[in-house]
């Protein structure tokens, strides 16, 4: 019998040795050691035995026992630092790996010319004014020297509210609103940049655009003041290569008025596609403010005088950048905004 007990301890323990699986050895220690198992299988033969007999294979079988015990609780706990190690090791995270770059935004090109165009005339001396969108028809058209039924109200056919309200189609009202609001402090000198509305749309129209209006006002102020403030502008803006020339024009709001050209940025005057072969490009309207406007804006033009300009900034943007399309600006199309 203690022959038995050894070989059933020499077997227990090569198997407890060899199984590699938790689930297993549970499965094992009811073989071995359960109400059913081998052990108590063997000890069914105490009985035959004697008195001495019986307590020296007890004892010799509880020991067994106690060993067998043990070999299977450090298997299990060998097991389950197994498992533990193959779980850790499957979900290390490789700190050394690059992470995934947050996209960081950009400014739009038609914000980024707009805040150039602000920080050249903020440099010479202008402030920033603003006006509202949805306007009244004596800003955008009546202050302005254009009554109604004025031929030049066609090139500025507009979207209208009612009778007496529309969505500005320039910038021009914020002229006889800073007027009035800071009259009759000298000098008025601001630009106003803005979105307006007018009926267009094709490749070079939008219903709705950008454009930035300027006004000085004081004593003494003359056509070249506006030619040099312009021509500085265009200059930090283009280059210092850039040269400028005005023409004759009309806006019933300036007296005399002009349109300014500049050398075209792309051939540098020699003539090509982009200015139609011109070597010019128009790029504003400007004029001596007009006494009727100033005097809406309750200023007395016997004392004083002033200039003002208005600019496309989608005009200068695709001037600058080579854009032929206009409407690339608006369509939010990642490839065009991310070259910017
Ligand atoms: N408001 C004019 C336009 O939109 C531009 C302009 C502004 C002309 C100021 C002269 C003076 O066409």
């Amino acid at each position: 019998m203690l022959e038995k007990l050894n070989e059933l301890e020499r077997k227990a323990l090569q198997q407890i040795k060899e199984i590699n699986e938790i689930g297993q050895l549970n499965d094992l220690r009811v073989k071995l050691l359960g109400r059913k198992g081998e052990l108590t299988q063997l000890l069914r033969g105490l009985k035959d035995l004697s008195a001495d007999q019986r307590a020296e294979v007890g004892r010799v079988a509880n020991e067994l026992k106690e060993r067998v015990e043990n070999m299977l609780q450090q298997r299990n706990e060998e097991l389950q630092k197994q498992v533990l190690n193959e779980r850790l090791e499957a979900e290390t995270i490789d700190v050394t790996l690059p992470g995934i770059p947050l996209l960081r935004g950009g400014k739009h090109p038609l914000t980024q010319i707009r805040e150039e165009i602000q920080d050249i005339f903020i440099s010479m001396g202008f402030s920033v004014a603003e006006g509202p969108e949805v306007e009244l028809d004596y800003y955008n058209f009546e202050a302005l020297n254009i009554p109604k039924d004025h031929p030049a109200r066609d090139m500025q056919d507009s979207f209208y509210i009612d009778e007496d309200v529309l969505l500005r189609t320039h910038t021009s009202p914020v002229q006889v609103r800073t007027m009035e609001a800071m009259a009759p402090q000298l000098p008025v000198k601001i630009i106003v940049p803005g979105k307006v509305y007018r009926k267009d749309d094709d490749a070079t129209h939008s219903p709705m655009f950008h454009q930035v209006e300027g006004l000085l006002v004081d004593t003494n102020i003359t056509f070249a003041h506006l030619k040099a403030v312009l021509m500085t502008f265009a200059r930090k803006i283009f280059g210092e290569q850039v040269k400028v020339r005005y023409r004759p024009s009309f806006f019933p709001f300036t007296e005399p008025s002009a349109e300014m050209d500049i050398s075209c940025v792309h051939c540098n005057g020699e003539g090509c596609r982009v200015c139609s072969h011109t070597g010019w490009l128009e790029i504003l309207g400007a004029g001596m403010v007009h006494p009727r406007v100033l005097e809406y804006g309750g200023y007395d033009p016997e004392k004083v005088s002033g200039f003002a300009f208005g600019m496309g900034i989608e005009r200068i943007a695709m001037l600058k950048y080579g854009v032929n399309d206009l409407r690339l600006f608006f369509d939010n199309d990642l490839r065009f905004l991310k070259q910017f």
